[in-house]
């Protein structure tokens, strides 16, 4: 058995299945640069039948990509399998993916098919499927919770019919350890052609053991890992890469299988796809939350002094965080910004440089020293927004304890600068009802939270707000040293998302 894991990473998929987390194709084409940089052997793009935006981004990604396999998630249909091999057929390395539920629980009630039907689905589906590539992965949703015998019988037929990887998913997130163990172990013994395929496995993280389940699996002989960044998926998410991929290189000892990602680029990895989604990664997440490095407890620092080891398993520097944050200053030229900026993990081109380089003056003019987080704004709202369809040009608001609040705006939208006025019960209130008439959009604000970037009175203020219109979600995210501003910035964001979304229906049938 090999003792390589294959890296299967979601997050363009089942990640963007978050609730709010939608990406425009331009974030999803910066994504999936970075995770073919982090080193992911297979990256889901997309689930191209899904809507139109989704099949654009699969397509433009396979069409970049020359490392990493490029999936494209296909049901059983010839509709959804042909969709999914015209988005990646410019890939150089394609993979179809195919699925269909086994547990009886989605037989009866989902999918109203009998066990014979969904084999013959399954077959028909591979076989199809292969007469487009040879790389052709089959997975059984709801796996742990299907019948053992139907379950290897199903994963049998698909080998026979050509499929190279097969999937267990644990879809709802209920499998315990040991159980997910023996039913990897079950599903090997008892698969007699298991062997000419690589035994993949998919979890979620309702209970909170997604990473466990997943490492058991890889323990009990499973060689393929099916991941998002920062664990972001449908529901509770999905397993979290940065975690497997650090439980096997910081337990080789005892899991003695490994990956063939980078570690050095899973932070900037992970800052990106929190910038990208608008979806914080809690403080005390392993890996890469702000606390996963931080001791705080003198006894604890105490032996951090006299040997790290005493209480740190992982270097931050493995992970690519760097120790030594304070980076830039007024007086920082570009080739200094630029080369600050490849150890973060952005390669820009000379345009896009420019671009940055000219709002990072502007921000070192009103704060003394720059840090990674304010580059990471910066070329996030610079470079990864551009297909914007609402952008703020000015925004000014006078509030306090003896005036009306009240904001003066002036937005591009689609290019053509509209500006307006408006009162509301405070600043933020003020600005958006501004910014919601101008634009004519009738959202309503369900969540609104602000934080700070980094320590000190002069750090960007971060917002970020939750959004819905028409039965759509979306997160937006925007920072400034202003916090007006960045609420501003925030909402737009949002409101962009929204219309992205609006553009880009998801097919009501294509939900998982
Ligand atoms: O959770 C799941 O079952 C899935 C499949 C499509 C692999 O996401
Ligand atoms: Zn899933």
């Amino acid at each position: 058995m090999t003792d390589r894991v294959i890296i299967f990473d979601t997050t363009l998929r089942d990640g963007e299945q978050s609730p709010g987390a939608s990406m425009n194709v331009a974030e999803k084409m910066r994504l999936a640069v970075q995770l073919e940089k982090l080193g992911v052997d297979v990256i889901e793009a997309g689930f191209p039948a899904a809507s139109d935006g989704d099949h654009d981004a699969v397509l433009q990604i396979a069409g970049k990509l020359k490392q990493s396999e490029v999936a494209g998630l296909a049901r059983t249909s010839k509709n959804d399998i042909d969709r999914a091999w015209d988005a990646i057929r410019h890939a150089a390395k394609p993979r179809i993916h195919t699925f269909i539920a086994t547990s009886d629980i989605h037989l009866d009630y989902k999918l109203k098919m009998s066990r014979d039907e969904v084999l013959q689905s399954t077959v028909d589906a591979v076989k199809y499927a292969k007469s487009f590539t040879d790389n052709v992965e089959f997975s059984a949703e709801d796996g742990s919770r299907s019948d053992r015998d139907f379950l290897s019988k199903v994963f049998e037929a698909a080998i026979e019919a050509g499929a190279t990887t097969v999937n267990l998913p644990d879809t709802v997130g209920y499998a315990i350890p040991e159980e997910f163990s023996e039913l990897v172990k079950y599903i090997k013994n008892h698969t007699p052609n298991i062997h000419k395929a690589a035994l993949s496995v998919h979890c979620h993280n309702d209970l909170g053991l997604a990473t466990a389940n997943t490492l058991a699996a890889i323990n009990a002989g499973a060689r393929q890992a099916e991941v998002t960044i920062n664990g972001i998926g449908e529901r509770a998410g999905n397993t979290s890469l940065e975690e497997v991929v650090m439980a096997l290189h910081t337990r080789s000892n005892f899991l003695s299988v490994s990956s063939g990602i980078n570690t050095k680029h899973i932070y900037p990895t992970s800052r990106l796809v929190s910038m990208i989604t608008g979806i914080i990664v809690q403080p005390n997440k392993a890996v890469v939350g702000a606390n996963a490095f931080a001791h705080e407890a003198g006894i604890h620092q105490d032996g951090m002094l006299k040997n790290p080891m005493t209480y740190e398993i992982m270097k931050p520097e493995t992970i690519g965080l760097s120790a030594n944050k304070l980076v830039l200053g007024k007086h920082s030229g570009r080739h200094a910004l630029r080369s600050h900026l490849n150890t973060m993990g952005y390669d820009l081109s000379d345009e896009e440089l420019n671009i940055v380089f000219a709002k990072f003056k502007e921000v070192a003019d009103k704060k003394k020293t720059i840090v990674d987080e304010d580059l990471e704004v910066i070329v996030t709202e610079k470079i990864l927004r551009t297909a914007d369809i609402f952008a703020l040009e000015y925004l000014h608001v006078t509030s306090g304890t003896t005036v009306l609040p009240m904001a003066s705006v002036k937005l591009n939208i689609n290019g053509r600068s509209v500006k307006g006025a408006g009162y509301g019960n405070g600043p933020i209130d003020a600005t958006y009802n501004t910014i919601a008439k101008l634009t004519g959009t009738t959202s309503e604000l369900l969540r609104f939270s602000v934080g700070a970037l980094t320590s000190g009175t002069d750090a960007q203020g971060e917002v970020t707000v939750r959004l819905r219109e028409n039965g759509l979600v979306a997160l937006g995210k925007g920072a400034d040293p202003d916090i007006i501003t960045a609420g501003a910035k925030a909402y737009i964001n949002g409101l962009n998302r929204l219309e992205y979304l609006k553009a880009n229906p998801v097919q009501e049938a294509a939900g998982l």
